[in-house]
C-alpha cells in the first residue's frame, strides 16, 4: 500500500518521545552513586574494588581492572603481550578506530584484515594469510555483540604462537560455543562508555587469567610506576606509562547497572526478535545473522541495505543517507555506524602517529600495505549499512521494536518517493 512518507510531508510513524533514551535510571543508582560521593573516597575507593570482583565473577575471570575507558582496557592488552616497535597485530579492517589505534599507543603496526559480510566480524579464514614473522598478536573485534568465531583464531594463533586480545566493547554477555566473549584469549577489553550496554558514563574493564600479563598491563596504567598503585606506591616513573584508573563515582554507576545487566540482556532479546521478525519481507534489505552457536547481544541491530536492487550503484552512500534521513523522519532513530573503514583513515593512510611516520618508519618495522583494494567487503558493507542502537534496549519494549519495524518498512515499500 502506497503511503505518503513523512520527509515528503506525510505522517510520522513513531511520534516524538516515544523512544526512551538509554540506561534506564532508578534509585539502585541513584542510592549507589550519592553513597560513593559521600564516602569521599573518590579513587581506588570500596566501589572501585567491588565492580571488578563482580565483573570478574559476573563474565569469568581471574583478574579484573577497573579502567577509564574501553580504548586504555585495550592498549593495556597490547602492552601486556608485549607488542612494541617492529612487532605487527592483526586487526579487522572494520571497527571501531580505537580497535586498532591502541596497536600504535605501543609503538607496534596494524595489519589489516578484510570482513566477513554475513558476520561483520573479521573474516577468521583469511587471518593466518596476514601472519607474518612479525607478527606478535591478533586483535578480535566481537563486533555488534556477534563474537568471532573464536575457535578458528585460537588454532591459528597456537599454530603461530601469537597471544589473543578480545576487543568486547560491544560484547557484554555474548558466547560463542557456550562461552563468554572475553574468556577465549590472552586478554580482553570492555567498555562502559554512555551507550554500551554495561554504561557508567565512561570506563571499562582490562580482564585476563594471566597473572604476568594483569601486572605488564598494569604497569602502563599509573605513568609507568610500579608494582602499581595498590601496594605501596612509589610515584616513581619506572617505565612510560599513562593515567588509566577510573574512578569510585563510575564503579558506583557500573555496579548499579550490572546488578540489572541480566535483565537487560533478556528485554533485547525479546525485543530485537519482535524487531527482527517486523523486519522480514521488507524490500532491499539484508538483515543481520546470529550464525549456530553464537548468542549475539544485540547491541547494534545492523542492517543493510542491497542498493542494486534498487536500481542503484552498490555503493551509492548518498541515497543510503538519503534512506537514513527518511527513517528519521518517521521517527525511527537509525544511523550509519562509521563512514570509514579502518584502513582509509587519515592516520593509515598517512602512516604517521607520532610525526615522522612514526611508528611505521622505526627501523625495526617491515613496508606493510594498507592498499584499500584488499578490503572489498568492509567497503561494501560500509557503505550499504545503517544501525539501530540503543532503541532496541529497555525502558523501551516490543512496542517500540514494533513500531519501529513498521517506519523501516513505510520507507523501503515506497523508496520510489525519494526521487520525487
Ligand atoms: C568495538 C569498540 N572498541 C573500542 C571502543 C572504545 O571504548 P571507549 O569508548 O570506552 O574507549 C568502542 C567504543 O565505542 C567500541 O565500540
Amino acid at each position: 500500500m502506497s503511503e505518503k512518507l513523512a520527509i515528503c510531508g506525510g505522517e510520522r510513524t513513531i511520534a516524538e518521545g516515544v523512544i526512551k533514551p538509554w540506561p534506564p535510571i532508578d534509585d539502585i543508582d541513584r542510592e549507589m552513586v550519592v553513597a560513593s560521593l559521600d564516602a569521599h573516597k573518590h579513587v581506588f575507593g570500596p566501589n572501585d574494588k567491588a565492580v571488578q570482583d563482580e565483573f570478574a565473577a559476573w563474565n569469568g575471570h581471574k583478574f579484573v581492572q577497573f579502567t577509564n575507558s574501553g580504548t586504555s582496557a585495550l592498549h593495556m592488552c597490547v602492552a601486556a603481550c608485549n607488542c612494541g616497535i617492529g612487532d605487527e597485530v592483526i586487526v579487522p579492517a572494520w571497527s571501531w578506530p580505537s580497535s586498532v589505534t591502541c596497536v600504535l599507543h605501543n609503538d607496534a603496526i596494524p595489519v589489516f584484515v578484510d570482513i566477513d559480510f554475513d558476520t561483520i566480524n573479521i573474516d577468521v579464514d583469511k587471518i593466518e594469510a596476514a601472519v607474518t614473522e612479525r607478527t606478535k598478536a591478533i586483535i578480535v573485534v566481537h563486533l555488534h555483540g556477534l563474537c568471532v568465531a573464536m575457535d578458528k583464531v585460537m588454532e591459528v594463533a597456537k599454530r603461530h604462537n601469537l597471544k589473543v586480545i578480545e576487543d568486547c566493547c560491544q560484547a557484554h554477555g555474548a558466547t560463542y560455543k557456550g562461552r563468554r566473549a572475553g574468556t577465549w584469549g590472552d586478554c580482553a577489553g570492555f567498555s562502559c562508555n554512555q551507550n554500551k550496554l554495561l554504561c557508567a558514563g565512561e570506563s571499562g574493564f582490562f580482564c585476563t587469567d594471566d597473572e604476568e600479563l594483569f601486572n605488564k598491563g598494569k604497569a602502563v596504567m599509573a605513568f609507568g610506576d610500579s608494582p602499581g598503585p595498590f601496594d605501596d606506591p612509589e610515584y616513581h616513573a619506572y617505565a612510560m606509562g599513562w593515567k588509566y584508573n577510573s574512578n569510585d563515582l563510575s564503579a558506583a554507576f557500573a555496579r548499579a547497572q550490572l546488578s540489572k545487566l541480566d535483565g537487560y540482556l533478556e528485554r533485547i532479546q525479546e525485543n530485537a526478535a519482535v524487531f527482527d521478525e517486523g523486519l522480514h519481507g521488507v524490500p532491499h534489505l539484508i538483515l543481520p545473522v546470529a550464525p549456530e552457536g553464537h548468542w549475539h547481544n544485540w547491541y547494534n541491530y545492523t542492517i543493510r541495505f542491497d542498493l542494486e536492487s534498487m536500481g542503484r550503484d552498490a555503493h551509492d552512500v548518498a541515497f543510503r543517507n538519503k534512506l537514513l534521513e527518511a527513517f528519521a523522519a518517521e521517527g525511527v532513530p537509525s544511523g550509519a555506524w562509521q563512514r570509514f573503514i579502518l584502513p582509509a583513515m587519515t592516520v593509515f593512510r598517512a602512516k604517521n602517529a607520532y610525526g615522522k611516520g612514526y611508528p611505521w618508519a622505526a627501523p625495526e618495522a617491515a613496508p606493510v600495505d594498507y592498499s584499500l583494494e584488499q578490503y572489498p567487503v568492509a567497503q561494501l558493507h560500509c557503505d550499504t549499512h545503517t544501525c539501530i542502537v540503543s532503541a532496541l534496549r529497555p525502558p523501551n519494549g516490543p512496542d517500540v521494536a514494533r513500531l519501529m519495524a513498521q517506519g523501516i518498512r513505510k520507507v523501503m515499500e515506497n523508496v520510489e518517493q525519494l526521487d520525487a
